[in-house]
């Protein structure tokens, strides 16, 4: 329904409105901050209820001593580690000496933003304890688009309106000039200008409940389907270390990160015919033959062990595709990945301790547009940002103490719009 190409052809007034509508959709995501720092940078390791790789975040503040003590943690943990305080080292040696990532780039407010996050979920926990902190999640990232269109909604309705009762005044200027007398009030039934308005409010009333319905169509977090083979991901590049991009070999130059192909498994597996690490259980719980998998991966590949492989005689595996962004979006794994420099776990988990793939993210435009406001954008020794000399003059000035993506135009809708 709005579409995105009649929202940017559209006359002058009605662009101050969008103007508008889009600040206070900024100023309801600007709540959200310590959320979208804690998911973006934290939830990988972290839930505030749940220990996952790192503790879960509960009560952290009664923990330690002090916030400017959890800022410097948070900036690079191996340091408190370092100056022998008693609790880090401790806690350190409990966590079998895993290392958690340092945030450098993180202000102290970026930091505060997240505890206080911490303490708003403990508090949401404690008060609900049986709701799955999932649902509670994509409610609120509802109840954010609910509000934006129904903002424009109403703004458009009142719009609509003025614009007709000026047109009706004009008129009535016009003809009184003109000495026509004026004409018979019509009853509003047939009056065309109450016709148009109720026509348009159903047409608008239609197309919110349409995008709503197709925002939840495109919400799949949590997707996993189940696929012609059981391949894991904590078996290959968890336990054997293989590189993401020697699969996703489009991860580093394009759009796409891509799906590898039989001729890539086959790489490995004319060799390895067989699976004897650590027993595999499906998501139900049942124990999965390893190597009945490899010989399903055998018959795409049209391969018998110990005779000649043609590959030419190999048939694509038809893997289910789980994230799937919407046509109209345009998304580069190259440009996040390369010149982002953000972590593939950023954006999907602990992919390394998956046995079986799903998608870690919500993908909402919500979701994108969250990030870029809280991510500073990496400029050291990154030649991607020559073209921003400006902003680093102004950090070397202290006019700005960073950029995020946002600064450098990623809320920019035609960005992510084509
Ligand atoms: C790569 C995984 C990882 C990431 C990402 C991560 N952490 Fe941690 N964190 C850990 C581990 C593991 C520990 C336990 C101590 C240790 O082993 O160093 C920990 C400990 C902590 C503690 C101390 C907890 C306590 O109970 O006293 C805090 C606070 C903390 N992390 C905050 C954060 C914040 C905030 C972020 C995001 C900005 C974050 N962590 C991101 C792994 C991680
Ligand atoms: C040995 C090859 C291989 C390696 C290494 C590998 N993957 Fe995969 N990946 C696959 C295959 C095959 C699929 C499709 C089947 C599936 O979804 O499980 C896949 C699917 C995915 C998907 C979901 C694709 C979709 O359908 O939306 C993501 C995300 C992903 N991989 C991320 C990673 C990350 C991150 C790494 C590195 C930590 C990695 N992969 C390493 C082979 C590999
Ligand atoms: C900024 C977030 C982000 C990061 C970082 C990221 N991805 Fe993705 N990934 C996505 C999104 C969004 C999609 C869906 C793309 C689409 O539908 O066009 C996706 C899709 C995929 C797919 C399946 C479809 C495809 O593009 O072929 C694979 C495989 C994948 N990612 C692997 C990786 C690997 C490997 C890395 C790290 C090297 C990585 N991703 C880093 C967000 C990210
Ligand atoms: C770089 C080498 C390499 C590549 C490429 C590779 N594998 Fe594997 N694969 C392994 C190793 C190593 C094991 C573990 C063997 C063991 O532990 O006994 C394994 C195990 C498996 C297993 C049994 C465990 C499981 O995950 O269910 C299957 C099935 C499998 N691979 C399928 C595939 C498929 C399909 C591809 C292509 C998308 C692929 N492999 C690509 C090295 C590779
Ligand atoms: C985890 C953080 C993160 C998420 C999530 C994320 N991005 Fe980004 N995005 C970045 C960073 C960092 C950059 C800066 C890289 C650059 O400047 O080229 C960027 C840049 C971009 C750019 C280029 C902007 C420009 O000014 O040139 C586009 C387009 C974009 N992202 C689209 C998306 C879309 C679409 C999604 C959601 C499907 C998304 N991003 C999700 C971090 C993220
Ligand atoms: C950082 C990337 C990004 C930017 C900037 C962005 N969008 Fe989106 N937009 C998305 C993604 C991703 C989706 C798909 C969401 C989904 O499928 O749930 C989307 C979907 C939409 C939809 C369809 C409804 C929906 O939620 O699925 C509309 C309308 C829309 N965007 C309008 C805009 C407008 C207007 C702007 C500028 C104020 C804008 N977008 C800026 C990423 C972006």
């Amino acid at each position: 329904m709005f579409k995105l190409r009649q929202l940017t052809t559209i006359t002058t007034p009605k662009k101050y409105l969008l103007l508008f509508v889009s600040f206070l959709f900024s100023a309801s995501l600007f709540a959200q901050d310590g959320k979208a720092l804690f998911t973006a940078n934290c939830a990988s390791c972290h839930s505030v209820t749940k220990k996952l790789t790192g503790p879960a975040l509960a009560g952290v503040e009664s923990r330690w001593p002090s916030r400017e003590k959890l800022h410097d943690w948070v900036h690079n943990s191996s340091k408190v580690i370092q100056s022998g305080d008693e609790y880090a080292v401790n806690l350190f040696n409990e966590y079998n000496k895993t290392q958690m990532t340092a945030f450098p780039q993180l202000s102290a407010q970026d930091i505060d933003a997240i505890l206080d996050y911490i303490k708003v979920e403990e508090t949401k926990a404690a008060a609900a304890t049986a709701a799955p902190v999932g649902e509670t999640q994509t409610a609120a990232d509802n109840g954010d688009q609910t509000l934006l269109y129904g903002i424009l909604t109403l703004i458009l309705a009142i719009v609509a309106f003025t614009l007709l009762y000026i047109n009706a005044n004009l008129k009535k200027m016009a003809d009184d000039k003109e000495g026509i007398p004026a004409t018979e009030p019509i009853p509003f039934w047939r009056n065309k200008a109450y016709i148009t308005v109720f026509t348009l409010v159903l047409f608008l009333i239609g197309g919110y409940l349409i995008t709503d319905g197709a925002v939840g169509l495109g919400r799949q977090q949590k997707y996993e389907p189940h696929q012609p083979i059981f391949f894991s991901h904590k078996v290959h590049p968890g336990v054997n270390q293989i590189n993401c991009q020697y699969c996703h070999i489009g991860v580093y130059q394009g759009k796409q990160a891509t799906i590898p192909t039989v001729n890539i498994c086959m790489n490995c597996h004319m060799a390895i015919n067989e699976y004897k690490g650590e027993k595999l259980f499906n998501a139900e719980g049942k124990e999965v033959d390893g190597t009945a998998e490899i010989q399903k991966l055998y018959k795409y590949a049209g391969f018998e062990p110990g005779k000649p492989w043609d590959p030419s005689k190999a048939k694509p595996i038809e893997w289910v595709r789980i994230h799937n962004l919407p046509d109209h979006v345009f998304f580069s794994h190259a440009q996040h990945v390369n010149a982002g420099r953000v972590q593939c776990q950023t954006c999907h988990g602990e992919v390394t301790s998956y046995n079986e793939m799903f998608q870690f993210a919500p993908l909402s435009m919500g979701w994108c547009i969250n990030c870029h406001r809280t991510t500073k954008v990496q400029f050291e020794s990154n030649g991607f940002y020559s073209m921003y000399e400006k902003y680093k003059e102004d950090i070397k000035n202290h006019k700005m103490d960073s950029v995020t993506v946002k600064d450098i135009g990623g809320a920019e809708c035609q960005k992510c719009h084509y």
